[in-house]
């Protein structure tokens, strides 16, 4: 099966509702539509009811930031994937490394947001990956499966085909400095024969794997080319439509 290209833009906490609607309608204006392409916006939360008139009859799809893990409830603060849904999001992000290190969420809890948005028909975008200092000591690999294993275990078994996987290099994350092509394809095989092992053949195969930190329009064409890259979680280089249009224009 072939597996599907996404190429997402992680808005983070940036963006007023203007500036925001002048991105999404610039970007929209340049889409040609590329079969077997997914273009998803990801704007912080607040801005997802109006972001849903952006997106309307280009193709581009919607995606949250974040969600909770429960559907509703006594949960101050949080973000049902249920109404996510209503706003139309296809997609939510799960376990950025933001979320992970600023908001020390769990890979226990993750795995739960993951499962209640496929509960919904959200499909997570469950972001790992190492930090520097892991990496350097040898640690990255036990590190990224862990994360990855620690997500189906708390996903029933007709989700684990639904997942889509993001490798983050934390050391790569806003900092101009991109994992090399070889460097990211090598853990996203590495991850894809992980995936084979716990949850089958169909299911590793058929799993989109992208690759975000620091992904700009210089480098987005040779880390689409690689075989094991399914595309591109993009932070930065997302809030400016040239830089971003460039990069869709890459696939
Ligand atoms: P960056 O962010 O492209 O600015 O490095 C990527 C991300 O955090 O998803």
């Amino acid at each position: 099966m072939a597996r599907k290209t996404i190429i997402a833009g992680n808005w983070k906490m940036n963006l007023l509702p203007l500036q925001g609607e002048e991105l999404a309608l610039g970007l929209k204006e340049g889409l040609v539509n590329k079969p077997n392409l997914e273009v998803v916006i990801i704007p912080q939360t607040a801005l997802i009811p109006l972001a849903q008139d952006w997106v309307m009859d280009c193709g581009m799809q919607l995606g949250a930031q974040n969600c909770s893990n429960n559907l509703s409830g006594a949960y101050t603060g949080e973000n049902s994937p249920e109404l996510l849904r209503a706003f139309g999001c296809t997609y939510c992000l799960v376990g950025h490394s933001e979320r992970r290190e600023i908001f020390n969420e769990s890979n226990e809890f993750i795995g739960q947001k993951a499962q209640t948005l496929i509960s919904m028909n959200i499909t997570p975008i469950v972001c790992v990956g190492e930090s520097l200092e892991e990496r350097e000591s040898n640690k990255h690999i036990d590190k990224i499966l862990g994360q990855i294993q620690a997500v189906f275990d708390q996903v029933d078994q007709e989700g684990w085909s639904k997942m889509v996987f993001a490798y983050e290099p934390i050391w790569a994350i806003g900092t101009g400095k991109t994992a090399s092509k070889e460097q990211a394809n090598e853990i996203h095989q590495i991850i894809r024969q992980h995936i084979i092992k716990i949850a089958g053949e169909s299911a590793g195969k058929s799993a989109s794997i992208l690759y975000g930190g620091s992904a700009k329009p210089g480098n987005a064409k040779e880390l689409l080319n690689q075989s094991d890259i399914d595309g591109l979680l993009v932070g930065g280089a997302s809030l400016k439509v040239e830089d971003f249009s460039k990069i869709i224009e890459a696939f």
